[in-house]
């Protein structure tokens, strides 16, 4: 029988807190703030990590399968690449006037892998990618519609929070549903010949919901359905490039669109991102459309990317996560069916996810409270997850880590349905 764990001590996390709410608004941003999680009982500063673990400042231990929101796909600390990353520092430098050859070695990396890619544009951040990528198919097409579907990062045509943007930018955005044709059909004829592009993250994952591969003919429909309208076609890869296969989703559900957007998996954690597309498309960034930035052609982030994705090859690290992945969802779904907690397992296998749902018996926000019971007896047996992100699986989780991340959320959940069983 499982028993309740103590609260974590975070004294050091609460104080660090209290000095960043002075320094900084809201002392960190988005989705690091607390709320995100449960408050008081997640830390909130980190002091480094280790493989799958991170250890926060008060000395916590977890299990992380947050990842960073991502980025982490190998492990924290991987000194293949931080060794690289120092070499060039030390032998060659990383910031110049002009761009240095790991752009290009970069580049055909990528074209190398990803289907769609016959030219490619590194750029830093994830939201650097989706809105160049916008603006090119912007340039191309000469429209201005955008319909987008997910999450595409933080500027101000699809930001979730409209403060701070104008009435009339977010004007030329309209959001679809995933997983329907016909709601992707009817925000096309609403805005017929206007649609400069679809940008749409290949598998479903909106925030708190649950994760949706792509229904079987979804994807090719998406793609006709653009086609069809004159619009370009945007993979938003941000979370499953070099991730759910080298290629991206587009290659694991064989699907290739004009453009794909690439950022988190591909360099294990440094800050780079890409578009990479179809020549003719990308080639209005010859004249027609500007992209430049200070920082974009500095190198040491390429040279992470570049021994990054040597690893991710050499070790076939995609279909490695994904075999370890697929078992971890079985488990995963046993054990929520054997809690009878009300709740969803659901996820394509690097990005696995439990979501808690109402049970007609059940109060107004029982499963509220049980979500956030769950989350709480977690973190404090020591496995990060976020309750309303999916969580992702790491080359360098072992196996005795998915098996403490297992056995952890059967405890967690047995210890929830005491407290709040059906109907509560
Ligand atoms: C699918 C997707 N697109 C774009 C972004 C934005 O990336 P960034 O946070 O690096 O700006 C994210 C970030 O989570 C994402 O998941």
């Amino acid at each position: 029988m499982a028993s309740e764990f103590p609260k974590l001590k975070l004294d050091k996390s609460m104080a660090m807190f209290e000095e960043a709410k002075r320094l900084s608004p809201g002392g960190v941003m988005g989705i690091r703030r607390p709320y995100n999680f449960v408050e008081g009982e997640y830390p909130i500063f980190i002091d480094r990590g280790y493989g799958g673990h991170i250890v926060d400042v008060d000395g916590n231990d977890y299990i992380d399968m947050l990842c960073a929101y991502g980025p982490v796909i190998l492990g924290y600390d991987e000194k293949e690449i931080n060794d690289a990353v120092k070499r060039q520092m030390d032998e060659r430098g990383f910031c110049f006037s002009l761009v240095q050859p790991a752009q290009n070695q970069l580049e055909q990396a990528v074209i190398d892998l990803v289907p769609c890619a016959e030219q490619v544009i590194p750029v830093k951040t994830g939201s650097d990618a989706t809105t160049l990528a916008v603006r090119i198919a912007r340039g191309y097409t000469d429209r201005k519609m955008i319909l987008r579907c997910g999450y595409h990062g933080w500027h101000d045509w699809c930001v979730e929070n409209h403060g701070g943007v104008p009435e009339e930018t977010l004007a030329l955005t309209d959001e679809f549903e995933y997983g329907s044709l016909p709601a992707l059909e009817a925000r096309l004829e609403a805005h017929r010949g206007q649609v400069a592009c679809v940008i749409i993250t290949p598998v479903g994952h909106p925030l708190a919901k649950p994760v949706m591969a792509p229904p079987k003919g979804y994807l090719e429909g998406v793609k006709e359905l653009a086609k069809r309208h004159g619009a370009v076609l945007i993979f938003d890869e941000i979370r499953t490039g070099f991730r759910a296969a080298l290629g991206g989703a587009q290659e694991r559900y064989g699907v290739t669109p004009d453009m794909g957007t690439f950022g988190k998996a591909m360099a294990n954690g440094y800050a780079i991102s890409c578009v990479a597309g179809k020549r003719e498309i990308m080639s209005v960034c010859e004249k027609k459309v500007f992209v430049s930035s200070t920082f974009f052609p500095n190198s040491l982030e390429m040279v992470a990317a570049l021994k990054c994705l040597e690893i991710l090859k050499r070790e076939d690290v995609p279909n490695s996560i994904w075999a370890r992945g697929t078992k971890f969802l079985e488990r995963l779904a046993k054990t929520v069916a054997a809690s009878g907690v009300p709740a969803t397992v659901n996820g394509i296998p690097p990005m696995p996810f439990i979501t808690f749902e109402k049970h007609p018996e059940d109060g107004e926000k029982t499963y509220k409270a049980r979500r956030e019971y769950f989350y709480t007896q977690t973190i404090r047996r020591g496995i990060f997850i976020q309750p309303y992100h999916h969580w992702y699986i790491a080359h360098r989780h072992t196996d005795a880590d998915l098996d403490k991340a297992i056995q952890t959320v059967g405890e967690s959940l047995e210890l929830t349905m005491k407290k709040f069983p059906i109907g509560k």
